[in-house]
This record gives structure tokens, C-alpha cells and sequence, in this order.
């Protein structure tokens, strides 16, 4: 399949657009290259060829002849949306809805939209699942709602959407993120060798390693179409919640002599378990 992915210079995308060729996949990637002097490492055995540009800027051209589209690329996390929800809505929302529509347009079939579990905000469930109520409470979260709402709408017999609601990520990547919060706190347990963490960490999140992830979306591409048109899934593990003090305490133990010390409730109330099981 000829599939056009988005943000193939991040941190998932750089060993997504791999993966993909590994399964034999022909894939053209878009990216700005925003992060590319934060390249930690080189060794993945195949490179995606790609094309320097906005997302915003795509053309039909640039999808011709592609089958599918998997979109990565957007400002990708709470504190980055924050510094300028302009500009955020106009990437993340507006640029990836006018990507789906461009993407109809020329004939793609598939297109898989990495969402994220932290359209669940402040869950008022114990476990959160694709039919519970979103409740997003920042820039970034609210912009993964309003793309799955808009580009839901898309859906027809020719153009399937689907959208995978990742858990944070945590492993390695070509290009590392240190801003996640496992990858962020194994981070300063090696290099300063303690965590001072601001508030008391009792906010859960779900986990997941990014390589679940790709295996998550080549699953989807490669899915019969009824099973994954217009669906929504959570991609995580149900046992992969865990309250960020308990991930910061796991890190300190794995990471011997590093310190450990908490505060006060901080100012981020987002919370929420999520449930990954299948039907
Ligand atoms: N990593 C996670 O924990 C996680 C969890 C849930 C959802 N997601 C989503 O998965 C996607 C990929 O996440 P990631 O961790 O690889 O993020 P990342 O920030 O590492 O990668 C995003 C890539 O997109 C590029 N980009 C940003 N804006 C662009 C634009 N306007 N035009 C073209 N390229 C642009 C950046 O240069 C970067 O290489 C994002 O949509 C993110 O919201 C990630």
C-alpha cells in the first residue's frame, strides 16, 4: 500500500515509517522537521523519504496515488498547545481536518488519525472506554476532539477514517521525547540522579510503549475495512494505569540512589484510567 504519513521526523514516526516499509508498505512522509537537531540516535535499517513541509501546505500532489494516510504530525502535547492555542487549533484541528478532506478528495481510502486518551480530561469513570464522555481540558486535548468530530463526519464508502486514542508513550525513539512523563522521569533519574516532583503525583495516567502503538496502526491499515471504518479504539493497556507517583517511585527504585520527593496537589488535574480491552 502507498501510504502518505505525517510527522515520520517524530518521535512515533521515525520508527512508524520503518515498520511500515518492513511490512512492505511504499511510504512518503510530510514533516516540518520542527525537532530534528533533538535527534538522539541513528540505526533504524530503512529511512522513509520525506518531504519538508506544513501540513498545512499539502496538495493534491503530494497525495497522488496514495491509499493511505497516516497523520501524525501536530503540535503533540499539552504545554506546547498552551504557549499558543491559535496556533494550535490552526494546526492540530483546522490543518489535520482540512487534511482529511484533501485526503477524500484525491481518492485515499484509509486514514488513521492519532488521537489521544487525553481527550478523557478529568474522567468521572473508574475506566474509561471509547463510548465514555470526553472532557478535554486543554488546547491540544480539545483539538483531538474536534478532529475526530469533524473528520467522523467524512465517512463514506470510499473514505474510512479511524481513530487510535493513544496512551502516553514511553521507550526509546531516534528522536526522543523527554517531556513525557515516564521518558521525562527516567530522564532525570539519570542525569541528576533525584526527582522533585512539584505536586503530590496522585493523577493516573495509562501507559503504553510506542512500539504498541505502530503495531496499533499496522494493524489498523492492514485491518478488513468494516472492523476499522469510522471506529474509535483506545490503544493502551487496562493494567498500564498507574498514578504518576507510582511511576515516579518504579523509576527511582530501577534507577538505585536516585532521590525522591513529592509536593503538594499541583495546578494539572488531568485523571483519568483507561480501559483497552477488545469486545
Ligand atoms: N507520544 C505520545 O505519548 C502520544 C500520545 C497520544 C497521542 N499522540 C499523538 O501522536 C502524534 C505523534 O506524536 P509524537 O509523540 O511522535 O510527537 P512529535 O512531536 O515527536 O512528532 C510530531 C512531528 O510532527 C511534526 N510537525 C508538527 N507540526 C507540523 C506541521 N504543522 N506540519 C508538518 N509537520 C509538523 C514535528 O516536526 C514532529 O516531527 C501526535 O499527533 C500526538 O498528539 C502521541
Amino acid at each position: 500500500m502507498k501510504i502518505l504519513v505525517t510527522g515520520t521526523e517524530g518521535y512515533i514516526g521515525s520508527l512508524l515509517a520503518p515498520i511500515l516499509m518492513q511490512h512492505g508498505h511504499e511510504v512518503i512522509g510530510v514533516d516540518t522537521g520542527f525537532y530534528k537537531v533533538g535527534w538522539l540516535y541513528n540505526g533504524t535499517e530503512l529511512t522513509a523519504k520525506t518531504q519538508n513541509k506544513d501540513i498545512r501546505h499539502i496538495t493534491k500532489e503530494d497525495l497522488q496515488g496514495a491509499e493511505a494516510v497516516v497523520h501524525l504530525a501536530e503540535l503533540s502535547n499539552d504545554p506546547a498547545g498552551q504557549l499558543s492555542p491559535n496556533v494550535t487549533y490552526d494546526i492540530n484541528h483546522k490543518g489535520s481536518l482540512r487534511l482529511a478532506e484533501l485526503a477524500k478528495a484525491s481518492g485515499v481510502r484509509r486514514f488513521v488519525y492519532t488521537s489521544s486518551c487525553s481527550v478523557y480530561g478529568v474522567a468521572s469513570e473508574d475506566y474509561v472506554t471509547e463510548e465514555s464522555k470526553v472532557n478535554p481540558q486543554t488546547a491540544y486535548a480539545e483539538c483531538k476532539t474536534l478532529v475526530e468530530r469533524d473528520v467522523k463526519l467524512l465517512a463514506d464508502d470510499g473514505f474510512s477514517p479511524t481513530f487510535v486514542r493513544n496512551a502516553t508513550a514511553y521507550g526509546a525513539s531516534p528522536r526522543m521525547r523527554f517531556d513525557i512523563v515516564l521518558n521525562n522521569l527516567a530522564g532525570l533519574a539519570w542525569t541528576t540522579q533525584e526527582i522533585k516532583m512539584t505536586s503530590d503525583g496522585t493523577p493516573w495516567r495509562p501507559l503504553v510503549h510506542l512500539l504498541d502503538i505502530c503495531k496499533a496502526i499496522v494493524c489498523t491499515l492492514e485491518a478488513e475495512r468494516n472492523i476499522v471504518h469510522n471506529q474509535i479504539f483506545n490503544v493502551g493497556d487496562t493494567a498500564s494505569n498507574y498514578q504518576v507517583k507510582e511511576i515516579a517511585q518504579i523509576v527511582a527504585e530501577v534507577f538505585t540512589g536516585c532521590k525522591l520527593s513529592f509536593g503538594d496537589s499541583g495546578a494539572d488535574n488531568r485523571s483519568y484510567r483507561v480501559s483497552s480491552l477488545e469486545d
